[in-house]
């Protein structure tokens, strides 16, 4: 038997929902991580300070009552949000964060910016009052090849905003490519980012190979091996601009089973023993602290859990279950296709 000590991580990108689906997940973040920054993609939209700390409270109270947690909330940026109401959310202490969707380019965005233009003067105010923007690092325009759509937004998007307001503090979620990691790496600073525990695991093989398999598509979608290489140098490097954010993103399954199937992989039940396993294969079980329970914190500026867990690796392996049953429905839980032997102690 082997085993790892670190501090309890967290989840620097993770969606809950809301209601009963809410209810049916939140248990399976709240066992294994202390904080979690909460995306703002409910229909309607978590679009302001009000709205965020009424999820907020929808969150706390749908939470099993032993855990003890803590959202990181989100606002949904439009061309609308008004920079007083994002600099009050920030000054209230319940807002970490502001989260750019390009309009389109996934799962509830259609309200996202089109013209990041029109959404400048709430941008200035953020860079003004150090807070952070997180971008999901995609355009959508329809001539753009779906695996080229990240490397483009760094080149025609991120890079440009940067340039205009290099005092924003920007989090490039859910890195997918070779690009990213190089354009992160480079950065001179105020850019991170995060990288989920699937996009360690699989190539696009796993969604196409062998029949479509709706339960690896996610947005943005998992690209070729030598990206998935260059996601696993970047996390296991310890270098503290990447950490993890799960991106677990529940839908019921027959939402994802069907013609024109919903993006989202649910991962929070077992992300910790697929962490292990990866880190483990890559000889950097040291590293693992850091980039699930150090890099994130510092870069939001928010001390380190004190609490520690221990991560056991048996002989034989471990079961989780392949779906959860939630008030809304079955949602299929993320298989990474081998054994797990790695487990959170409790
Ligand atoms: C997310 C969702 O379902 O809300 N889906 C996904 O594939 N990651 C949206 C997102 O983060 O892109
Ligand atoms: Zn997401």
């Amino acid at each position: 038997m082997k085993s790892l000590k670190i501090r309890r991580p967290d989840d620097w990108h993770l969606h809950l929902r809301d209601g009963a689906m809410l209810e049916g997940v939140v248990g399976d973040t709240s066992r294994d991580f202390a904080r979690a920054i909460i995306m703002p993609n409910l229909v309607p939209p978590v679009v302001t300070t009000a709205d965020a700390i009424a999820y907020r409270d929808r969150i706390l109270k749908a939470t099993p009552s032993g855990d003890s947690f803590t959202p990181l909330m989100t606002l949904y940026l439009t061309e609308q949000t008004d920079p007083d109401d994002v600099e009050k959310g920030k000054a209230s202490g319940l807002v970490t964060a502001v989260k750019l969707y390009p309009a389109g380019a996934t799962t509830n965005s259609h309200g996202g910016v089109r013209d990041i233009e029109k959404a400048m003067p709430v941008l200035e105010r953020m860079a003004k009052i150090g807070l952070p923007l997180c971008v999901h690092g995609e355009v959508t325009t329809p001539e753009i090849d779906i695996f080229d759509r990240e490397a483009v937004f760094i080149e025609t998007v991120l890079d440009p905003l940067r340039g205009r307001l290099p005092e924003l503090k920007v989090t490039m979620e859910h890195v997918t490519t070779a690009d990213g990691v190089d354009y992160i790496s480079s950065a001179s600073g105020n850019l991170a980012g995060t990288i989920t525990t699937h996009h360690l695991i699989i190539n696009r093989n796993a969604i196409l190979v062998g029949g479509i398999k709706p339960h690896y598509y996610c947005l943005p979608v998992a690209k070729r091996e030598n990206h998935r290489l260059a996601l696993r140098k970047a996390a296991t490097s310890g270098d503290a601009r990447f950490f993890l954010g799960t991106d677990s993103a529940p839908h019921v399954d027959p939402l994802k089973e069907c013609a024109c199937g919903c993006a989202g992989i649910y991962t929070s039940i077992n992300t910790m023993s697929c962490l292990a396993h990866v880190f483990e294969q890559e000889s950097a079980l040291d590293k693992l602290e850091a980039f699930a329970s150090l890099n994130g914190p510092a870069w939001y500026g928010l001390p380190a859990n004190e609490e520690m867990i221990s991560l056991v690796k048996g002989d034989e392996p471990v079961s989780f279950p392949a779906r959860i049953e939630t008030g809304d429905g079955t949602v299929t839980v993320f298989d990474p296709m081998f054994p797990l032997h790695w487990q959170v102690q409790r």
